[in-house]
């Protein structure tokens, strides 16, 4: 909790410092780097900050867990430091670079308010800043002691046992631990972070949900970023380095180094009803948790929905007719914006489930074609304004937000 005499300072100065995040996020940006070059070229991601759309994550969950602690005092955003903590964990982020990081945000902070910042406008947010990272701190520890990591980071020497071209641009990558040691625990719906070691000799660093889980190993399904123009983007963009590696360089045999799985976006214990929706590579954690369901013999009620260009580059296809073929309850829905092929189009039956397990249909993902069962839990994965309308479907037809869970495939900028 933060004392009466911070939490006025941080009241008075918020609106300050929330109008001012894209400046002082540069700013921060540029003097952390200046002095620890080593932190951009081997723990940040330098496309997301060379693309730019993507540096406030940092310094604007500050500012969202400063307005939590006004509004809610007695009560912590455990759900926020939750994902954080998460993501940390898989990079390897250490507590003695907190004091680094909170030294560079406050001299940009001072550079941009000026005047403003006076001793106790430092004080108060001092405040703010340290109860957020020792929070953090805390679960990041909790987490690494629970993943068996002894000291610093968890990388382990994977070779890279085999991979599968599951469309042109979708390559699965199947992980062996190189020492022969019994694959972490993992839970269906969580990533890894792996690094690899680039032309210019940078370690950059980027996650991927595990896609399935086969026996002895851990296994990744990487789309390629090409090169090109992106969605709401000025112009051409550089192909994505980390996805550009894999796909070019990694063909099998060799060694990788890859966090323990992490990540909270794990399904629900419990026999209610579940729903899955992903669209293009959104797919890879649906895929992981579907195929721990029907290992199980899970006989929940599942909906799984997936969006997809075409049934081309559409990836599990025929994994997903397969899974939901052997669940004792479950259907697929699937919208291909360029159609089916005409034999596809309507509903089908999955090799040994019901008449009309899978449903194919001409168009954007449109949830409320379907019939959501009461008490669903429903899982998001895919790019942000999918979400965004899959979500305001789901709240429609009567899911409460409290039941709707997503996973975002970059910084949560809803943080
Ligand atoms: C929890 C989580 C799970 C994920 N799971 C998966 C998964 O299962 N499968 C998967 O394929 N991905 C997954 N991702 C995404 C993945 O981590 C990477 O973000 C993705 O592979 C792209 O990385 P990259 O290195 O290829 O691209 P980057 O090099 O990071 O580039 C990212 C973007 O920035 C643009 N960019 C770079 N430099 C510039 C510049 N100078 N100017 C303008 N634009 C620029 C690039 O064109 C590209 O569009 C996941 C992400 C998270 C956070
Ligand atoms: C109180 C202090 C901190 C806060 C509030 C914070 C907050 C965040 C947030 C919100 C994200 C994005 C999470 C997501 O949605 O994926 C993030 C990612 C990240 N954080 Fe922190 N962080 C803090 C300290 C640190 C420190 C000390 C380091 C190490 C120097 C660090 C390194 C990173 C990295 C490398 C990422 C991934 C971003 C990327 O690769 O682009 N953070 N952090």
């Amino acid at each position: 909790m933060l004392s009466p005499k911070s939490a006025e300072t941080v009241r008075a100065t918020l609106p300050a410092v929330s109008g001012a995040i894209g400046e002082i996020t540069t700013l921060f940006y540029e003097k952390l780097f200046a002095a620890h070059p080593e932190l951009l070229r081997d723990l940040f991601n330098r496309g997301n900050q060379a693309n730019g759309s993507q540096r406030q994550a940092l310094a604007g969950s500050i500012a969202a867990f400063a307005r939590h602690l006004l509004d809610h005092p007695d009560d912590r955003p455990d759900g926020m430091l939750a994902r954080i903590a998460h993501k940390h964990a898989s990079l390897g982020v250490r507590e003695d670079q907190y004091p680094i990081v909170r030294e560079h945000l406050f001299a940009a902070i001072a550079d941009v308010l000026g005047d403003a910042v006076t001793d106790e406008v430092v004080r108060a947010w001092d405040e703010v800043y340290w109860l957020m990272a020792h929070a953090l701190i805390a679960v990041e520890k909790r987490l690494l002691r629970e993943a068996g990591v002894r000291d610093g980071a968890g990388w382990r020497r994977y070779r890279v046992a085999g991979r599968i071209e599951e469309t042109d641009e979708v390559a699965t990558f199947l992980l062996r631990p190189a020492d022969g040691a019994p694959v972490p625990a993992s839970r269906p719906g969580q990533y890894v972070s792996v690094q690899v070691q680039l032309p210019d000799g940078a370690r950059q660093i980027r996650q991927y949900s595990l896609s399935g889980q086969p026996d002895g190993g851990l296994q990744i399904s990487v789309k390629r970023v090409a090169a090109g123009r992106r969605p709401g983007g000025p112009g051409d963009a550089p192909a994505g380095e980390v996805s550009q590696y894999l796909h070019t360089q990694v063909h099998g045999g060799e060694i990788l180094y890859v966090s323990p799985p992490f990540g909270e976006v794990v399904p629900s214990d419990g026999d209610g009803p579940l729903l899955f929706a992903s669209a293009g590579i959104g797919c890879t954690p649906m895929a992981g948790m579907l195929a721990h369901l029907a290992a199980t013999g899970s006989r929940r009620r599942i909906i799984t929905a997936h969006a997809d260009r075409s049934p081309a580059t559409h990836p599990f296809r025929t994994d997903l007719r397969r899974l939901t073929g052997k669940l004792a309850d479950a259907t697929t829905e699937l919208w291909y914006e360029e159609g089916a092929r005409d034999e596809e189009e309507g509903a089908e039956r999955a090799p040994g489930g019901a008449e009309d397990a899978v449903t194919v249909r001409t168009g954007l993902m449109d949830l409320t074609q379907l019939t959501i069962p009461a008490g669903t839990t429903a899982y998001l994965c895919g790019p942000v304004p999918f979400m965004k309308a899959v979500r305001a479907q789901l709240l429609e037809a009567g899911v409460p937000s409290a039941a709707i869970h997503y996973e975002v495939f970059g910084p949560d900028l809803g943080l």
